[in-house]
């Protein structure tokens, strides 16, 4: 039983792997798993493969060992995981409500590492984990701070665990983009300071990011980038300074440059 599993598969990037890996493979099984249900279904239908839907929260730990017990019970046989599920909040850590914070540090950093620790038996040789990250990992960003610090943790994770899992010719990917149209805007600007951040120009949609990181993924590379833009800020987060990057960051975050509610109208489920 080839088997994929899935976080963060209701919308948005982790939606776009399944479709993705589905149209590419010939899985027995994917496992879509998110808290939304209803959109786990209608994603179900469209899909080749057969689906096991798990609708969970991945920010509560008695929610992540109801996974570890299914894992545990199906012993699936992994042949591709992706770790998708995750959510920033724009603001500044002060305007937080510890709600968020606690919640983004579970499901980005926590669940992250505890579904790959749970699925790690399970995961055939040759297999492929690809964990999404964001290019944020390469700067600490003011206003975006606990989310920027919990992707550098996933880049790192993910480079360290390739290396740990280099015997068993298990390729280990982080996948770095820039802004991605999806929902992950919309839940960001649910706070006191919305507009702390309101400039999405040059922002790219799932389908060229998802395409890139199962090619990366397939080539074996720890590192997944699509686009000119991500190469660029990857370079200079290497050359200039972080205060330099931080101030420069602060500069444009806010410069409104393209009405982002007519753009996220456009995507379907939004
Ligand atoms: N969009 C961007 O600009 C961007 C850029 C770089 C990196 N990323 C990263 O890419 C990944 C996917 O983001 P996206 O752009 O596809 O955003 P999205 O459309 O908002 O998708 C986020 C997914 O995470 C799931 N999720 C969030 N909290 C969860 C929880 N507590 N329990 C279970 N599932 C949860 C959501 O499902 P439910 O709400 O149904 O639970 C949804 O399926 C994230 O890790 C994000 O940090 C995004």
């Amino acid at each position: 039983m080839q088997t994929a599993i899935i976080t963060g598969a209701s919308s948005g990037i982790g939606r776009e792997f399944a479709v993705r890996l589905d149209e590419r493979y010939r899985f027995d099984e994917i496992w879509l798993i998110a808290r939304r249900e209803e959109r786990l279904k209608e994603l179900s239908d469209v899909l080749n493969a057969k689906t096991k839907i798990i609708s969970i929260d991945l920010s509560k730990s008695e929610e992540l060992e109801k996974l570890r017990e299914t894992i545990r019970r199906e012993k699936p046989d992994i042949k591709f995981l992706v770790n998708a599920a995750g959510f920033g909040k724009f603001g500044t850590v002060k305007s937080q409500t510890a709600a968020d914070i606690e919640d983004m540090i579970n499901v980005n950093i926590r669940a992250l590492t505890a579904v790959t620790h749970m699925c790690l038996n399970y995961i055939q040789d040759g297999g492929g984990i690809i964990n999404m990250a964001s290019i944020s990992a390469y700067t600490p960003l003011p206003s975006l701070n606990i989310y920027s610090a919990s992707k550098a943790y996933v880049l790192h994770f993910s480079e360290a665990l390739g290396e740990e899992l280099k015997d068993r010719n298990i390729r280990v990917t982080a996948v770095c983009p820039y802004w991605v149209a999806s929902e992950f805007i919309s839940v960001a600007k649910q706070t006191a300071q919305s507009e702390a951040v309101d400039n999405f120009k040059f922002i790219t949609y799932p389908y060229p990011v998802v395409s890139r990181a199962i090619y990366d993924n397939g080539c074996g590379k720890m590192l997944s980038l699509a686009g000119a833009l991500p190469h660029i800020l990857k370079g200079l987060a290497y050359i200039a300074p972080s205060k330099v990057q931080m101030s420069v960051w602060n500069r444009i975050r806010k410069l409104h440059t393209l009405n982002i509610n007519n753009l996220l109208q456009t995507i379907p489920n939004n």
